[in-house]
């Protein structure tokens, strides 16, 4: 299929551990930028940071008050192997910022020498700030990660992914919060994201964070 066709259907689905290779392939594809990879290094300690993420991610299903994460992908219509990713937490009301928080979410990396604690501190601090300011201890939707495929971007595959988490977000009857990059706000902002003013809160800031409203009911 040329990238310029529009697939009739995108089918969403959860992947199974056998998918984790195909997972941190879409990584590193899409993070794949220099800075991003003083982050996230492209290393064999770096690789299995996100093996053991994405382990984690597919994890059993938490205790009450825990968050519960999901990951969903799209796989090649060609090849049937994930080429877009989402992963999504449901955050409960009331969920302490401690269980909300980068450390809780990420596995543990200290047996990792290349991971750098200072490095993704100062990465997800920021954002975990905005993100507690605009939507505190409220029950939420949270997008933290979107991914496509270089060669399969622009075929409506992140779209499929931002509007399974909008459905799950209006199932629950609550907000979807999420911090964009440059590349991937006009896509949120096309499927009901506002960027919000977190000026006062964050100083230098890498991302938009991005808040969906809840929809009315009724
Ligand atoms: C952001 C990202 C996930 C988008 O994924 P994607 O699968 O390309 O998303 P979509 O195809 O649904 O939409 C992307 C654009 O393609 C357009 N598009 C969708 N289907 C299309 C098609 N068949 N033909 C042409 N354009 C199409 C959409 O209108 C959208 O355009 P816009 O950005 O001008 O609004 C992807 O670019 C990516 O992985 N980037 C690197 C990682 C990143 O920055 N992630 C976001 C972190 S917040």
């Amino acid at each position: 299929m040329a990238s310029t066709d529009r697939p009739t259907t995108v089918v969403v689905e959860r992947p199974t551990t056998s998918d984790i290779p195909e997972l941190v392939s879409i990584w590193w594809d899409a993070f794949g930028a220099e800075a991003m990879q003083r982050i996230f290094p492209q290393t064999p300690d770096g690789r299995r940071f996100i093996e053991r993420s994405f382990e984690k991610f597919l994890g059993p299903a938490p205790g009450p008050g825990e968050l519960k994460t999901e990951c969903l992908i799209v796989r090649s219509p060609d090849t049937g192997v994930p080429v877009s990713m989402a992963i999504y937490h449901v955050v409960p009301a009331g969920c302490s910022e401690a269980k909300r928080s980068w450390r809780a979410r990420w596995p543990a990396f200290d047996d990792l020498s290349d991971l750098n604690d200072t490095v993704l501190n100062d990465f997800f601090s920021p954002m975990e700030k905005a993100h507690n300011h605009v939507v505190g201890d409220r029950g939420h939707v949270f997008l933290e990660t979107l991914a496509t495929k270089k060669d399969f971007q622009k075929r409506g595959y992140g779209a499929a992914l931002v509007r399974w988490g909008n459905d799950l977000a209006d199932q629950l009857g609550v907000e979807c919060y999420l911090d964009a990059s440059a590349i991937g706000k006009p896509l949120y902002e096309a499927n009901g994201y506002v960027e919000q003013n977190v000026s006062a809160i964050v100083e230098k800031q890498v991302s938009a964070s991005m808040l969906r409203p809840k929809k009315h009911q009724g």
